[in-house]
């Protein structure tokens, strides 16, 4: 029997994740499986809970990483902290504020949102008088809004919260490792991110930190947390001191984290942000000099995710279609509204490198004339 493996070639993932992979961590999948209750495990899986909270700058307990892809993170930090009947408001401008409502309303939540135009980012001043007139027991918005390359005034809407009961909970799938987060000092409650993306894994894990402020909440639940698999309090004994079983932890992609998470704060996250941030200048003067312009004003755009407005004249997944084939690059189309109307440019973690700007840039100037 033919073995499709074989056929993989090697494509320059610029899209919105997942990114190239580097080769460490790829040795690091490839290493001997241990036992997920072996000695020298225990001893991988507590550094590596302190190189998230590195990265994350937090000293939360509870920081670990949800067997599963972003979208486990997200629906981890709802299941474990709503009740049905929570009143829980949600910044939406994009695709995964959608999901994040999606996810609260299934938990029956009582969930209000306020939608921004996809683009643009949620206006602190408009959450802070919604604030003054209405109680919730979450607020939720995502760091770097990966449909529209939006990045969101995090910290500014984390301090409209300080002092009150409310849980803050923040999506970092995309902005961690790219771009500074600071879950305790923006007063972050709940925070989950993924392998994929800026952190140059392959995807399969959710990073995932609980402020104590959450770790209460948890714990002061009237109702059982209604999903097992992902129930904190459970996976928090396995995690914790107690090394109690309760699923079979993905050995080898723990492998993959802990050697991503090692390069990049090897490399240093000044530097790593740097590096993201000198790729995006160069691939934005890059766009201009053919005349492409960007879906989101300068401010408020992210380093690694990149939106791109396709000329009238161009057919938007052909060209995706050719760079592909002939180029071997992948990058993103738009979603929802901006389907066919955008492409999105992943420069993240291991892609952020002059090498695919210029390669993306040359391929995109033989097929655009
Ligand atoms: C901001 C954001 N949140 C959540 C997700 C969901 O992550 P996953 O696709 O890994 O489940 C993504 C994926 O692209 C994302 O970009």
């Amino acid at each position: 029997m033919k073995n499709m493996l074989e056929g993989i070639e090697e494509v320059l993932l610029m899209g919105p994740g997942p990114s190239c992979v580097p080769p460490e961590v790829y040795s690091a999948l490839g290493r001997k499986t241990l036992g997920h209750l072996d000695p020298y495990f225990l001893r991988i899986m507590d550094e590596l809970k302190g190189m998230l909270r590195a990265i994350m700058n937090t000293k939360n307990e509870l920081t670990i990483p949800i067997s599963g892809t972003g979208s486990a993170g997200m629906e981890a930090s709802f299941v474990n902290l709503v009740e049905p009947g929570d009143r829980v408001l949600i910044l939406i401008n994009g695709v995964f504020g959608v999901r994040m409502r999606e996810v609260a309303s299934r938990l029956g939540a009582n969930v209000d949102a306020i939608e921004f135009t996809w683009g643009t980012p949620v206006v602190p001043e408009v959450v802070g008088k919604r604030l003054k007139q209405e109680t919730y027991r979450i607020v939720a918005v995502v760091h770097a809004e990966t449909s529209t390359g939006v990045r969101n005034p995090v910290a500014e809407i984390g301090s409209l919260l300080k002092g009150s009961d409310t849980l803050y909970l923040v999506d970092t799938v995309t902005s961690l490792g790219g771009i500074e987060v600071r879950m305790d000092d923006w007063g972050i409650d709940a925070l989950y991110s993924g392998t994929q993306k800026c952190l140059s894994c392959p995807p399969g894990l959710a990073p995932l930190s609980f402020s104590d402020k959450a770790m209460a909440r948890l714990k002061g639940r009237r109702t059982k947390v209604p999903n097992w698999y992902l129930d904190l309090s459970l996976i928090a004994s396995y995690w914790g001191k107690d090394r109690v079983y309760h699923h079979t932890a993905p050995v080898n992609m723990i492998y993959g984290l802990y050697q991503a998470l090692l390069i990049i704060l090897e490399e240093g996250l000044e530097k790593v942000f740097a590096r993201h941030r000198q790729n995006h200048l160069l691939l934005v003067r890059g766009f201009d000099e053919m005349g492409l312009k960007m879906l989101v004003e300068e401010p408020y755009r992210l380093p690694m995710l990149n939106t791109v407005l396709c000329p009238g004249e161009v057919n938007e997944l052909s060209l995706r279609r050719c760079l592909r084939s002939d180029y071997r690059i992948e990058i993103g189309g738009g979603l929802g509204p901006l389907a066919g109307k955008i492409w999105r440019v992943g420069l993240m973690g291991h892609t952020a490198r002059k090498e695919s700007v210029e390669r993306l840039l040359s391929a995109l100037r033989k097929l655009m004339g």
